[in-house]
């Protein structure tokens, strides 16, 4: 059996934050360390959302209802035997509520936080991508930081993915129990 793959101890991490500040880039280290499942939330939007997006109009909440429903379904399906993870923005407390409400595993969401200015520097070398580098300001403006009643862990998107994934590991053996 891989680690993490327990189906008595089923759970996901939810890689969050802004664009640009590696959901997936640290989601896909962590699932290859686990040897678990891999969610990438960017997949489960509808095409008139990536349209919008990639006008440059930031998604409203009417349009992120139906896809956090689906990236809560399928994280749930993919940790059917012990751990998964996902990367998905879950930028407001309400999104993280409507994902873990639509996924039957409990979930542990580990924030990637940092400075405007490399978010911004990140995203302009990153071209081949619907998500343009203007939607940064209103993803920042949208972002609620976890509560301390929440069942996350902050860490800083500026360090070197092998150093976040190391962090995650360290903290959800007791953290997501
Ligand atoms: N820890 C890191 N340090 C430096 N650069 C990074 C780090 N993580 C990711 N990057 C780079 O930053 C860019 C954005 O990373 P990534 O695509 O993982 O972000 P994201 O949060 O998934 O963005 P989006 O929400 O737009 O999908 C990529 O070019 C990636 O190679
Ligand atoms: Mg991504």
């Amino acid at each position: 059996m891989q680690a993490g793959q327990d189906s008595n101890d089923r759970r996901a991490i939810v890689v969050m934050g802004v664009s640009g500040s590696g959901k997936s880039t640290l989601a896909a280290l962590l699932a290859d360390r686990l040897g678990c499942p891999l969610i990438e939330g960017d997949e489960f939007h509808s095409a008139a959302n990536v349209a919008k997006m990639a006008a440059g109009h930031p998604l409203d909440d009417a349009d992120r209802w139906p896809w956090l429903d689906r990236v809560g379904q399928a994280v749930g399906a993919a940790a059917q035997r012990g751990i998964a993870v996902a990367a998905c923005s879950a930028l407001k407390r309400r999104y993280r509520e409507r994902l873990q409400a639509a996924s039957d595993v409990p979930l542990f969401f580990v924030l990637l936080d940092t400075e405007a200015d490399e978010l911004a520097r990140r995203l302009t070398e990153r071209a081949a991508h619907y998500m343009p580098a203007s939607l940064l300001d209103s993803q920042l403006a949208t972002l609620e930081r976890p509560a301390p009643g929440e069942r996350a862990l902050t860490l800083d998107a500026a360090r070197t993915p092998d150093a976040l994934c190391a962090d995650v590991l360290a903290a959800i053996g007791t953290a997501t129990r």
